[in-house]
């Protein structure tokens, strides 16, 4: 058979679109805001802008590398790029195995998203005046969540939108899908902002996201910020490394990798602009945790004059989001069997997608049966960073906690040490920097040589409670 042509970005902005899109998801919309909500605001989110910028962009530089460089999917790009039966394969088929784990429950929440513009769509969301109609709204969540018919028939649906996608490939699947929901979720997001600023509770929300409340910031909330840098820039499990091998030999790596992180970054902050002065105008709580997306917004969409028109820009763009953020999973997963089995890209997606799919049934199932957990408040808090107890949140945890660092680990190591020495001997500086001063490169050398794996393991010892 002959060796088909690899695929590749159509352009420069597709590619920043589409990994500004896999960037973009749950992790900013949704978990961000909780995060800084719970953790008091103002001095966590400056620590977390340190951690995207001391260790996220430096890390997303040797990702985004490390795949254009070997023009191949995480294993096969390992395995390229070291002598062979090399155990730096392993860190490629973790971030494969991470995908796997990750896209079966963000399925799920994505599923609840769609679902919300449905309910948007059909008016739930409006004209609610009285106490017990305001309650009414909020307690959608908790019926969906405990639906186990409502919460497959989503996560089908959404995983078969993005198997869709996935599998008419890179430029005409994958590009062009960023193209169209990027732009569209940044006019939303922007348009909810603007209608923010109207509102009583905007003064708040300001001083609570940009004030200084160190007293409220904790050990745990530093080293929150750090593995939050990783799930929100997508790092770690070969996503971005993916993405890099589908580009051009000409497009540069390191100004990519700071337009990407610079959108995911303001994306996140937006986010906070547009939740936090609705949450506070309608008189709840910053630290409503995961409920923020599901129950708060929907009880203030209710209240508002024209609140089912905004409950539905805000739900499509919760969907679009998670979506090209899913659409990145599955392409490393099925990219594997593209570029190491040779298999046609339709039957690598069909095969993964549908796997993904019934794996991420237990967690569709979490809240309609008691086999894997207890009631739905414990779900919503296990979907991103709860306590352990139930298959959704053991996924979660296990991936955010473990796979992602670890890999990012790997990835930092191998971009630094192995790649660097092998370039070189082939003295190829030049290349290398990109025309970027020295100081620089070598600063993006030593943080991702020491700065970053003691980082990361710092989080892991947190996170087995040695810290
Ligand atoms: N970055 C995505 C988000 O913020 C999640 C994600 C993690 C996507 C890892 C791909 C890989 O929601």
């Amino acid at each position: 058979m002959a060796e088909a042509k690899r695929s590749q970005w159509g352009s420069k902005v597709g590619f920043v679109l589409a990994a500004a899109g896999s960037a973009v998801g749950l992790g900013n919309l949704w978990k961000f805001p909780y995060i800084t909500g719970e953790n008091g605001g103002g001095a966590f989110v400056l620590i977390y802008l340190f951690c995207i910028l001391l260790v996220g962009v430096p890390i997303m530089v040797g990702e985004v590398y490390v795949g254009k460089l070997a023009q191949k999917a995480p294993v096969g790009a390992f395995g390229d790029l070291t002598p062979l039966g090399s155990p730096w394969k392993l860190v490629g088929a973790l971030g494969v195995l991470a995908g796997f784990v990750i896209l079966s429950y963000y399925s799920v929440v994505a599923g609840w998203a769609m679902h919300y513009v449905y309910l948007a769509a059909t008016g739930a969301f409006s004209g609610a005046e009285t106490a017990e109609e305001i309650a009414a709204v909020g307690a959608h969540f908790g019926a969906l969540y405990a639906n186990p018919g409502a919460n497959i028939f989503w996560h089908t649906l959404f995983m078969a939108i993005t198997v869709g996608i996935v599998t008419v490939g890179i430029q005409k699947g994958v590009e062009l899908a960023s193209r169209i929901m990027m732009p569209a979720l940044f006019v939303m997001l922007i348009a909810l902002v603007i209608y923010a600023t109207t509102l009583d509770g905007f003064d708040r929300a300001v001083g609570f996201v940009f004030g200084f409340h160190t007293d409220q910031l904790t050990g745990g909330g530093v080293l929150e910020a750090l593995g939050h840098s990783f799930f929100t820039l997508s790092l770690g499990m070969g996503a971005m490394l993916t993405y890099g091998s589908y580009m051009k030999k000409e497009d540069g790596v390191v100004a990519t990798s700071f337009i990407i992180s610079g959108l995911d970054t303001a994306v996140a902050l937006m986010a906070c602009l547009a939740l936090f002065p609705i949450t506070f105008s309608y008189g709840m709580e910053a630290a409503a945790g995961p409920g923020l997306v599901f129950v708060n917004m929907p009880t203030a969409f209710a209240q508002m004059p024209g609140g089912t028109l905004w409950a539905i820009l805000f739900f499509v763009l919760l969907t679009f989001a998670a979506l090209t953020s899913a659409i990145s999973l599955l392409e490393v997963v099925a990219s594997y069997f593209i570029d190491e089995l040779k298999w046609p890209r339709w039957r690598a997606v069909a095969l993964t997608g549908g796997a993904i799919f019934l794996f991420g049934i237990p967690s569709a199932l979490s809240g309609g049966t008691e086999l894997f957990g207890s009631g739905f408040q414990s779900k919503i808090q296990s979907v991103f960073g709860g306590d352990g107890k139930n298959w959704f949140d053991s996924l979660d945890y296990l991936a955010s906690n473990w796979m992602l660092p670890l890999g990012g680990l790997g990835i930092a190591l191998f971009a630094s040490w192995r790649i660097e020495e092998v370039k070189r001997r082939e003295a190829l500086l030049g290349e290398r920097t990109e025309g970027a001063p020295l100081a620089a490169y070598l600063a993006w050398l030593w943080i991702l040589r020491v700065v970053a794996p003691v980082a990361i393991v710092l989080v892991m010892l947190h996170a087995l409670g040695v810290l």
